[in-house]
This record gives structure tokens, C-alpha cells and sequence, in this order.
């Protein structure tokens, strides 16, 4: 469970170090320089050791089906391995020289098989097969159209992209999605004639805010306006592959829009709890890849771990053994949205702004859940919130700027397929306790000057670092 010295430690009050460098090198001190900015305004990230504290109950890991904490994954690596027991395990070259091999091949076409596309082609990293995509489909002169949300890797690939139009529509909005293609029909007479291309890409479920695309209604209005199918789609299936769908083939499958949507790309970071991710496609985009994607083509090929995790993963899939932990997440989050609705302070904490979970109003109507649910209070009660469920043994993490935009803080709260009912419930209760307290702090009139008996502690923490001379 985490104390307020762990606490102190993973939120630290950040002090500049460009001043203390006078004498140093130049280019180190205008380096802290930059760092001393987003200190400043507390935007600065850390790598510190910060998994679930010993004892606590994890609702924050990407571990979405616990196949990490189950420990199911690494049995069926370790199965995979012993399948295998001549496996090499450097690949040996680029995928173009001696870095393919068979066993490769195979694992994409089972995935391939798996997905029902023609086609697979292995990456090393989402972030990587995102700028492949976005570096090497669009051709001078084709358009990209993508969600204003849509994940930095694109915005990453996109800077690399020959396409000069690049335009966003708002998120999630089918309407703002129809003018935008509408502006691009009218600006790109090339592309009016069929000529040229837009490549339109989007999330199938974004992690920051839990909701998913409106894809059925999006690719509805791509083929109205697009009837000779030079507009397509790329669906980024990091936080639904083996979540949704059957057996964990992912949104679109949940949708049954697989023959609609011309590239998938599906991570294995996350729910399936190894490295690497894979493009799935017809042989026309692959081909494109391997000739253009300069991160396929100048780097060594996957190795064999990477390579048998993934094809481990695959096979837990293919048991059936994925279905039922899919299943389970629907019923924690269903009961989670009852049991925090149902308590005495949720209705006053919601009208007061204390608490809000847009996923929790209308979530009846959905035909599934999401695992990532966003709760969020007044921005700069934020952290208050983090440390008043860490304190309670419940892992669960802010996210702020610049991950999310300015003002729009939230403690994300990830939902997997082993937590218990009874976990659910502490989480809601804790949250609602919380709540409490702020209402009784902002009712007693003292507003910003009390601050609630968590974050006292933790800032008494912090201070005591401060004083010690181990602020950061
Ligand atoms: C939507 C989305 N796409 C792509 C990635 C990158 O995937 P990977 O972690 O495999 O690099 C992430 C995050 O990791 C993501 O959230």
C-alpha cells in the first residue's frame, strides 16, 4: 500500500536546476533551462519506480486481462519456448536480408488468419508501426484526416508524411468529420477525381477519455462522399485488441466492420501483455510498408521472444481463454457505474463539481464497456483525489497536461479482467469518501485554504524532503 513518503517521492516538488549550473557547460545548463519550464509548471515526467505499491489493488495498469499478474502469459511463452527449443534468438539482419525467417512468417499469417485480412505485417512498437503508416501510405498530393485526439505516434508519422493536407476533425464528432471531408473534397481536385487519396485515422478506443469511435457512423459518411473508395481508414486497436470482439480480435471486429476498414493496427503492449505490434491489411498496403517504411526497412527484424510472446498471446486467444476475463471487465465496470451512482454522495459531489464520470451517465444505452474510465473533479483538486486512493491501497494515477490538454486533468481509473466485485466496491467507496470530505471543506466556507487529510500528509512529505535538501 502506498505511504505519503512514496508519495512524496512519485509527486515531488519540483525545484529549477538551470541557476545551480552557472559554471557548467553551456549546453547542459540551456538543456535544465527547458526542463526548468516544465517544472515550473509542474509538466515535467519522471521515470521512478512507480508500479502498484506492495499490497494495493491495481486499477492502473495496461496489465488489462492481468495476463502479466496471472501469470498466464508467461506459461504460455514458456510452452511456446519448449515448442521450439532450437529457436535462435537474434533475428540476424533487416527483414529485407537475413532477418525473416519462417517461424516469423508464420506468426504473421496466423494473425493475418486470426483477424480475417489478407494480410500481417510485425512491428516493434505501436508508436513505430503508427509512423510507418502515416510516413509511407500517404503520397504527395493524398490528404490524411485524422481525430483531434488521435495518438502522438500519428502526429509523429505525420510529420514525416509526404501528404501536404493534413486535417483534423473534432473528436468524435461525425458532423465536424462530414465538413472537414467536405473542405478537403473542394481544396483537393485531385482528390475530387479519384486521383489521389485520403487516408482518414482514428482510435478505436482513446485511453485518456474511455470512449470509442463512432466508426460505423464515420464510415458511412467516407463512402457517401468518397463512392469511389479513395478515402480509408486506419483504426489504432492498442487499448481494444483482446478486450473486445471475439476471443479479443478488437473493436472492429465488436462492430463487424472488417471488410470496411483498410488497416488495423493492433498492439500487444497492453492486454496482451508482451512488446511489438502488428499491421493487419490487404497484401496492396503491406507490400507499401515493406517497400516504403523506412523503420521496417532499416532496422533488425523482431526477435524470436518477441516473435513466440506474441504468437503465445495469439494462441490464448485462439483457446478461448480471453473470452471469459472479456467478459468479466464488462460486469466490474457495469457494477462499478451502479455502485457509485447508487451512493449517497454521488448525486451532490455531481452537482456540486466535486465529481464527474462522463462514462457513468447513459452507459445502459452502450451495447459494451470500456476498461479505462476517467473520474474527474476540480483541476486542482486532482491530485488531492490520486492521493486520498493510493493512501486507501487503490492504484490509480492522474493524468494531466500535456498528455491530456490544459484543464483537463483526471485520475484515470483502468478496470481488469481479475479485479473482484468487492475491489469495485472499495474503489467507489473511496472515491465517494473523498467526495465527502471536499463537500464538507468547501461547506465549511474555508475554500482553498483547508486542504483534505491525504494530501496533508503527503504535502507535510514533501516538505520535510524539501527541507532535507531532496527536493528534485
Ligand atoms: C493509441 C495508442 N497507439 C499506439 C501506442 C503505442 O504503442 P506501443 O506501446 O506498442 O508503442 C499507444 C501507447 O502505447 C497508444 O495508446
Amino acid at each position: 500500500m502506498a505511504n505519503p513518503t512514496l508519495l512524496a517521492n512519485w509527486f515531488p516538488n519540483h525545484t529549477a536546476k538551470a541557476p545551480s549550473l552557472r559554471n557548467a557547460p553551456g549546453f547542459y545548463r540551456n538543456l535544465e533551462e527547458a526542463l526548468d519550464i516544465r517544472r515550473a509548471e509542474r509538466s515535467v515526467f519522471m521515470v521512478r519506480s512507480n508500479e502498484p505499491a506492495p499490497g494495493s489493488i491495481d486499477f492502473s495498469t495496461l496489465d488489462f486481462l492481468h495476463l502479466t499478474a496471472s501469470g498466464l502469459i508467461r506459461e504460455a511463452f514458456l510452452q511456446e519456448l519448449a515448442e521450439n527449443p532450437n529457436f535462435e534468438l537474434g533475428a540476424g539482419g533487416s527483414r529485407l536480408l537475413n532477418g525473416n525467417n519462417a517461424y516469423t512468417e508464420n506468426a504473421e499469417a496466423t494473425i493475418a488468419e486470426f483477424h480475417g485480412a489478407e494480410s500481417a505485417l510485425l512491428f516493434h512498437s505501436g508508436f513505430e508501426a503508427n509512423t510507418a503508416i502515416m510516413a509511407a501510405i500517404p503520397r504527395p498530393g493524398d490528404a490524411i484526416v485524422f481525430d483531434a485526439l488521435c495518438h502522438a505516434s500519428m502526429h509523429e508519422g505525420m510529420l514525416a508524411s509526404k501528404a501536404l493536407c493534413k486535417q483534423s476533425f473534432r473528436h468524435n464528432d461525425v458532423e465536424d468529420f462530414r465538413e472537414v471531408l467536405l473542405g478537403v473534397l473542394s481544396t483537393e481536385p485531385l482528390i475530387k477525381e479519384g486521383k489521389r487519396s485520403v487516408l482518414i485515422c482514428l482510435e478505436s478506443m482513446y485511453s485518456m477519455d474511455g470512449d470509442v469511435a463512432p466508426l460505423r457512423e464515420l464510415v458511412d459518411v467516407a463512402k457517401e462522399l468518397f463512392p469511389d473508395g479513395n478515402a480509408q481508414f486506419l483504426v489504432d486497436e492498442a487499448h481494444t485488441t483482446g478486450v473486445l470482439g471475439r476471443q479479443g480480435r478488437g473493436f472492429v471486429n465488436e462492430l463487424g466492420l472488417e471488410n470496411e476498414i483498410a488497416i488495423r493496427m493492433h498492439t500487444y503492449g497492453k492486454a496482451l501483455a508482451t512488446t511489438g505490434a502488428v499491421v493487419v491489411s490487404n497484401r496492396t498496403i503491406r507490400e507499401v510498408l515493406i517497400n516504403n517504411a523506412r523503420c521496417f526497412i532499416y532496422s533488425t527484424a523482431p526477435s524470436f521472444p518477441m516473435v513466440a510472446a506474441i504468437t503465445a498471446g495469439y494462441k490464448l486467444m485462439k483457446s478461448g481463454q480471453i473470452q471469459p476475463l472479456q467478459d468479466n471487465i464488462q460486469h466490474l465496470v457495469k457494477h462499478f457505474f451502479e455502485t457509485i451512482t447508487d451512493n449517497p454522495v454521488w448525486d451532490e459531489a455531481n452537482e456540486e463539481g466535486i465529481l464527474s464520470i462522463p462514462l457513468a451517465e447513459d452507459w445502459e444505452s452502450r451495447p459494451f464497456l470500456t476498461q479505462v474510465v476517467p473520474v474527474m473533479t476540480r483541476q486542482r483538486y486532482t491530485l488531492w483525489l490520486c492521493y486520498h486512493m493510493q493512501l486507501a491501497g487503490i492504484c490509480a494515477f492522474p493524468i494531466d497536461y500535456p498528455v491530456v490538454p490544459k484543464g483537463q486533468g483526471r485520475l484515470r481509473v483502468v478496470f481488469h479482467a481479475t479485479n473482484t466485485k468487492e475491489e469495485v466496491e472499495r474503489l467507489a467507496e473511496k472515491i465517494c469518501e473523498w467526495a465527502q470530505e471536499m463537500l464538507d471543506i468547501e461547506a465549511s466556507g474555508k475554500g482553498s485554504g483547508k486542504i483534505p487529510t491525504a494530501a496533508r500528509r503527503v504535502q507535510a512529505q514533501q516538505a520535510a524532503a524539501e527541507a532535507n535538501g531532496n527536493g528534485v
